[in-house]
């Protein structure tokens, strides 16, 4: 199981974790996806269909970053704020008007409900990787205080939708489930 870790000093980082008992953080930071991809994970990492992820250590407003299949995925616990800036958004105003959430049928709206996991939608779990050009984008970041890819100027929102800069389609939301107050299933 990948753990989250803890520790008041990591608040607000990012971390990858790979995805493998006993796993610990590898890369901290801000990295382009291409870089880590060179890090080469095991075959066996690759070959997991699903994985549990102890999300237990994760506080409001803050994420985790686990490697799964090969590629980063975010894990972000939302805020009731965060939660709350997304209603109002015109969804056939954004860039890319598709939900874009492996759990869901094809071509349902990309309405925050839509793109988020848990009771009260507290959950956003997304791949992180821009749609752009490949690249992880930082957390906290850009216009819509979401995730920024600084590769070419990617702003994403809180529930992971592009809302400007190249970048064409909505961070993918992965096949994943809450599966208790503390654990969430990738695939
Ligand atoms: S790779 Fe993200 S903006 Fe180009």
């Amino acid at each position: 199981m990948a753990h989250a870790d803890d520790t008041s000093d990591t608040t607000r980082r990012d971390f990858i974790y790979y995805a493998t008992a006993g796993a610990g953080a590898v890369v901290t930071g801000a990295a382009v996806w291409p870089l880590i991809n060179q890090m080469n994970p095991s075959a066996d990492v690759l070959a997991q269909s699903s994985i549990p992820v102890d999300v237990s250590g994760i506080s409001p407003g803050t994420q985790i970053t686990v490697l799964f299949q090969g590629k980063p995925v975010f894990i972000r616990l939302r805020t009731e704020e965060e939660m709350g800036t997304l209603n109002d958004v015109d969804v056939s105003s954004l860039p890319d008007p598709l939900a874009r959430n492996a759990n869901l049928e094809d071509g349902v709206e990309a309405t925050e409900e839509n793109r988020v996991l848990g009771e009260n939608g507290e959950w956003l779990v997304m791949m992180g990787v821009c749609t752009h050009l490949g690249c992880v984008p930082l957390a906290d970041a850009g216009d819509f205080d979401g995730w920024f890819c600084p590769c070419h100027g990617s702003h994403y929102d809180l529930a992971g939708r592009i809302r400007r800069g190249p970048a064409p389609r909505n961070l993918p939301v992965p096949v994943a489930s809450l599966i208790d107050e503390t654990t969430i299933q990738l695939g």
